[in-house]
């Protein structure tokens, strides 16, 4: 998509949005850059300043772009987007900021469940499941502290793949056919122990974002519960918000 269309289904703003997300994607805007001015936007695209703020401003807000006052828009550098309404992972949040992900296996190995884990999975406390931490990282920079704990008959082949360089979720879906459907996320704020400090290459005490994620299949069964420490100044979790009447 290289135009707005006037008579498309989709707002022009959002069409503008979708041009601009794509620039990012196949990196023809690279982080840092400075985009074209709401000017330039709006003539390129033959859309009113209006139009062109509005899609800038949903970018920003998305934490894909930021101002700066009296300089103009950038491309965001550090700070990584996670879309709450979407069900994704890592490595496709990742790209899609046209970042490179990798990752780290600190362990992978079956483990007893705890009480926690087990009341997520619906399991007894005790059973035998897969558990993997990671650490994980963008241009080789650290972000996160991943541990997830998986249940599904045959799990324990995972500790035979090649989880330092395969999606996790992409293993799930292509090799073992688990269709992952939905998840409930809690998010929670707090501050980087000294153990993890050294893994996330910041200072003990950093502000941190926890999440903790259970995601289901099509049949409603919990497959993965999974808590994760992101650094807290280079994540962004973006949520979009409608009024109850507007949903009816
Ligand atoms: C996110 C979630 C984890 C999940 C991971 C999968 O980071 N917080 O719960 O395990 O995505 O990512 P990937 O498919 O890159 O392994």
């Amino acid at each position: 998509m290289h135009t707005t269309h006037r008579k498309g289904p989709l707002p022009r703003y959002y069409q503008l949005k979708e041009i601009m997300r794509e620039k990012i994607n196949a990196q023809d805007w690279k982080p840092g850059d400075l985009i074209p001015s709401e000017r330039e936007l709006s003539e390129q695209y033959g859309i009113s300043r209006m139009t062109a703020r509005q899609a800038i401003t949903e970018l920003v807000n998305e934490g894909l772009f930021y101002r700066e006052q009296g300089k103009g828009t950038f491309v965001s550098r550090h700070k990584i987007t996670q879309q709450l309404m979407h069900l994704t992972g890592f490595t496709e949040d990742i790209r899609a900021r046209g970042q490179r992900p990798t990752t780290r296996v600190l362990s992978a190995q079956m483990c007893p469940a705890d009480e926690t884990t087990a009341e997520h999975l619906r399991i007894k406390t005790g059973q035998l499941i897969f558990t993997l931490r990671r650490l994980r990282l963008a241009d080789d920079e650290p972000l996160a502290l991943e541990v997830s704990h998986l249940n599904f008959i045959g799990c324990e082949k995972l500790l035979e793949e090649d989880l330092e360089h395969n999606s996790l979720y992409q293993l799930l879906e292509n090799q073992y056919g688990l269709v992952l459907i939905e998840a409930e996320q809690e998010l929670e704020a707090g501050l980087v122990g000294n153990k993890e400090a050294e893994q996330l290459q910041l200072p003990s005490g950093s502000p941190a974002l926890y999440t903790c994620r259970t995601v289901y299949t099509e049949r409603n069964v919990p497959i993965e519960y999974a808590r994760s420490m992101y650094c807290g100044h280079k994540y962004v979790f973006y949520t979009s918000l409608k009024r109850e009447q507007l949903l009816s």
